[in-house]
């Protein structure tokens, strides 16, 4: 039997009371998610338990893994909306952001990979069955390289909410899954960006395995009137800040 989003929710309270009362004690404050989050049911069966391993090498590791050149990004990538035929269903936004490092300063020509579900909330995906429509313009994926300012930006459909298996009645906030290749696979950062106002978030067990609730807002972008377009589409600006300092240090 699953399990009730009330029995998630008190978790989810419980697991960020006991995080709050170790921060105010240690004045540590933790930037990633938890790994061992109960409330996200399967992350507890597939996160490591045992220390990691160096494998060999590193230099060698990355000498012979594959990599990605930089002319095989084009501009269309970057466009998710214009990847079929006719136009996909659904809000045209734009997102864009600068990455940056702890310092501040621009990460440049930065391999940034998105992926998402369509406006109806389904992903392109086998493994995605639930009973929302496929979009036959959409598939969702995309790419595109950070310029000499470390800027990325993206032109797609706002996704939808979607329901997952977690427990009873679990729906997932909107969001956008981020890849950052770095310069070697073993750099590699996978994160969502989330949109402004979800109602969606305090059920969320994803989102709340970020324990600390200044590091959770740093995953939601902000509505950006002046990247709206007239009649065209509206705008969200999302800063990643790679390796990076606490609110207010440098933002
Ligand atoms: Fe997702």
């Amino acid at each position: 039997m699953p399990d009730s989003q009330e029995q998630i929710t008190a978790e989810i309270v419980e697991s960020h009371r006991v995080y709050a009362k170790a921060r105010e004690e240690s004045g540590q404050e933790s930037r990633h998610v938890l790994r061992d989050f109960a409330p996200y049911r399967s992350s507890i069966l597939r996160h490591p338990k045992q220390p990691l391993v160096v494998a060999g090498d590193p230099e060698a590791v990355e000498l012979t893994g594959p990599v990605f050149g930089v002319t095989d990004v084009t501009a269309l990538d970057s466009d998710l909306t214009r990847q079929h035929v006719g136009e996909p269903m659904g809000e045209r936004i734009t997102v864009t952001g600068r990455v940056l490092d702890r310092a501040g300063r621009p990460v440049r020509g930065q391999l940034v990979e998105v992926w998402q579900a369509n406006a109806a909330g389904r992903y392109a995906h086998q493994r995605d069955d639930h009973p929302a429509p496929l979009d036959p313009n959409f598939t969702g994926v995309g790419r595109c390289l950070t310029d000499g300012d470390g800027r990325y930006a993206f032109t797609t459909i706002k996704p939808g909410p979607y329901p997952w298996r977690n427990h009873v009645n679990a729906w997932r906030p909107a969001h956008i899954h981020f890849s950052l290749f770095g310069t070697a696979f073993t750099q590699r950062l996978v994160t969502q960006m989330y949109f402004p106002g979800d109602p969606l978030f305090p059920y969320d067990p994803i989102f709340n395995s970020v324990p600390d609730e200044q590091a959770r807002q740093r995953m939601v972008a902000a509505y950006d009137h002046d990247l709206s377009v007239p009649e065209w589409s509206r705008g969200f600006t999302w800063d990643i800040v790679l390796d990076g300092a606490f609110e207010g240090e440098h933002r």
